[in-house]
């Protein structure tokens, strides 16, 4: 990756704790380069209107560059307009398929497949409206990587199915599983399949028609966007098919006292003033992806990924989690330190400038089904972090774990 990218991120060149940051903590929320932050910027100093709601300047222009930036973020995943809803996170985007399509085609015994890998955000909305409707939650096991086993989910997938839910990668080992083989097992049955993308849009080429997805929700702060940002691809057909979680102003083309005609796609289903400065810079965020190259973020994460398995590995008391093949792992690198709690890891990394996640990261079953119940520590790396970053970090990790601390 050119260095230079590096300087459209601000919040790189500070300091923490007497030490140049070092930010690894992007699995969470990634920083946002001066391009974002000066569309939203340019956005309420000339343009801030509400949208589709007024026919003076101000609104037209702010109409125009929301609905610009619905196809901008069609093109980033090869979606048509119609089909991206914006959302204010992957949360979000979940719960309008579990709330407007699952709880509508769901009944009494039918099936729900997920995996033990999942962050709650694709648990617990399944298990919710399973509730309320009587279907069943059933989970594939993962392998002692956290690698879901896919011949398990295959065989759990039968005719009673009615949902796969499955994430791109995980936010804790980076696993990526191969969800080409869950969409196929699911199709066969006429199941829909909801892809969690939240770590897996912002870090590979993803091609929804390629993948055959019917539903993908990803997050737009973990993109480079803006907090409160996200969206929800859905297919047209399913999408029109679906009712609008959020129903309110924005959704409506005609409302009689007696009923109501929703309005076109994706309107429909963004209920209420949407984030419109959010959604304006979260379009900024897959320009400038875009422009980089989904394959470079991918291969340069793989060279991080690889360097810091590789130096970890060769110090002692570190325990890996995930698979150590970079080609079915993210930019992720979890890991403990034997006889330490995680957190004092965590505090003791941030003391050197080095944020780094520790904890559950709302992945509670995982950590149980790892052996890890206190926890793990979690570097995730983006495309402006750098080979050096990885070396100070596992220099400091050295003297942590040899107790130089
Ligand atoms: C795999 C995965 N799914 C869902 C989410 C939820 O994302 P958000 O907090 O943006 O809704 C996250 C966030 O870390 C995640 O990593």
């Amino acid at each position: 990756m050119d260095l230079r990218v590096r300087e459209d991120f601000p919040i790189l060149r500070i300091e923490v704790n007497d030490h140049p940051l070092i930010y690894f903590d992007n699995a969470a929320t990634t920083q946002r380069p001066v391009q974002v932050i000066n569309a939203i910027r340019e956005f309420y100093e000339n343009l801030n209107a509400n949208v589709h709601r007024g026919i003076h300047y101000l609104s037209r222009e702010a109409s125009e560059l929301y609905e610009g930036a619905h196809e901008t973020l069609a093109k980033f995943i090869n979606a048509d307009f119609e089909e991206v809803i914006f959302t204010s996170n992957t949360t979000e985007s979940i719960n309008l398929a579990a709330w407007g399509w699952a709880l509508h085609h769901l009944k009494m015994g039918d099936r729900i497949v997920t995996t033990v890998m999942e962050h709650h955000s694709n648990m617990l909305p399944w298990r919710t409206v399973a509730e309320l409707t009587g279907a069943k939650v059933v989970y594939a096991d993962v392998d002692n990587k956290g690698m879901p086993k896919m011949g398990e989910l295959e065989s759990l997938v039968d005719d009673r199915t009615k949902i796969v839910a499955i994430s791109g990668m995980s936010n804790v080992t980076g696993a990526i599983p191969d969800v080409e083989r869950a969409i196929k097992a699911a199709h066969q049955v006429g199941a829909v399949v909801v892809l969690d993308g939240a770590q897996m849009v912002p870090h590979m080429p993803v091609d929804v028609r390629k993948l055959d997805a019917d539903f993908l929700a990803f997050s737009g702060h973990k993109m480079l966007g803006p907090t409160g940002t996200g969206a929800l691809y859905g297919r047209k057909d399913l999408l029109e098919e679906m009712r609008p979680a959020k129903p309110g102003g924005g959704t409506i083309r005609d409302v009689t006292l007696k009923g109501v005609e929703w309005a076109e796609l994706p309107w429909k289903h963004e209920g209420g003033t949407p984030n419109i400065a959010g959604g304006i810079g979260l379009a900024k965020a897959a320009e400038y992806l875009m422009k980089i190259g989904m394959e470079r973020v991918r291969e340069h994460e793989k060279e991080l990924t690889r360097m810091g398995l590789k130096l970890l590995s060769e110090l002692e008391g570190i325990i890996l989690y995930g698979p150590m093949d970079v080609d079915r792992r993210g930019g992720i690198i979890t890991f403990n330190v034997k006889g330490m709690d995680p957190h004092m890891v965590g505090a003791l990394l941030d003391a050197q400038g080095i944020a780094v996640r520790t904890g559950l990261h709302c992945a509670h079953p995982l950590h149980r089904r790892l052996g890890a119940e206190d926890g793990t520590i979690r570097a995730s790396f983006y495309l402006y972090n750098t080979e050096e970053e990885v070396e100070r970090f596992v220099q400091v990790l050295e003297l942590i774990v040899k107790g130089r601390w």
